[in-house]
């Protein structure tokens, strides 16, 4: 049986950056690992979020994608920049969940913003959230702008790079996938 990596982007746009982003890394991760893919965004998610106080709130679509995110043995979890952090309506998603139901999960933390200026938000602003929630957030974290994409498509090569680094860590989850795609 696959494992199941389960992408979610933080933003309601189509197309998305950011969606591009988690698109792209789950496409590789998947074909070194062998997992079972799906990736959401939060317009999948729909608008009963916004007034959803706990899980039960949620109607089926928006119930759907939380489940499919904490049910993850390995999530991708990318988000805008919004005013140098995530936007609220993300946040009010994870704040949803249960601290349990993350709990050790390796998540390989993202984002996207206009610039560079904001490149730590991955560190400063992901990382401590899902430190929250006791998971492994992956060593290599990924940040990416404007400039990265080309019509929504991730174009550069230092990005591809680091990408690169973080679908490597994941080895030290999924060691029988890793040592079979080394064969
Ligand atoms: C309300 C708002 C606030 C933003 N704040 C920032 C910011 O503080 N820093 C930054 O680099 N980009 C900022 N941006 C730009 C977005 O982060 C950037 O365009 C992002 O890649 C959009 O992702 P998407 O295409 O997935 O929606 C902001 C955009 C909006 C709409």
């Amino acid at each position: 049986m696959a494992f199941k990596l389960v992408g979610l982007a933080g933003s309601y746009n189509r197309p998305s950056k950011t969606f591009a982003l988690v698109n792209h890394i789950a496409a590789i991760a998947a074909e070194r690992y062998g997992f079972e893919t799906q990736v959401h965004d939060l317009t999948d998610v729909g608008p009963s979020l916004g007034l959803a106080q706990r899980q039960n709130d949620l109607d089926s679509n928006a119930a759907r994608v939380l489940e499919d995110v904490v049910e993850a043995d390995f999530l991708i979890v990318g988000s805008p920049t919004y005013k140098g952090s995530y936007p609220g309506l993300f946040k009010h998603f994870i704040d949803l969940i249960d601290p349990e139901q993350l709990r050790a999960k390796p998540i390989l933390i993202t984002a996207t913003g206009g610039g560079d200026r904001h490149a730590l938000m991955v560190e400063h602003q992901l990382r401590p959230l899902f430190g929250f929630f006791t998971a492994h957030t992956l060593p290599t974290a990924v940040y990416a702008s404007d400039r990265d994409f080309s019509d929504y498509r991730v174009v550069s090569e230092a990005l591809q790079q680091r990408i690169g680094f973080a679908v490597d860590e994941l080895a030290a989850f999924f060691p029988q996938q890793a040592l079979a795609a080394a064969e």
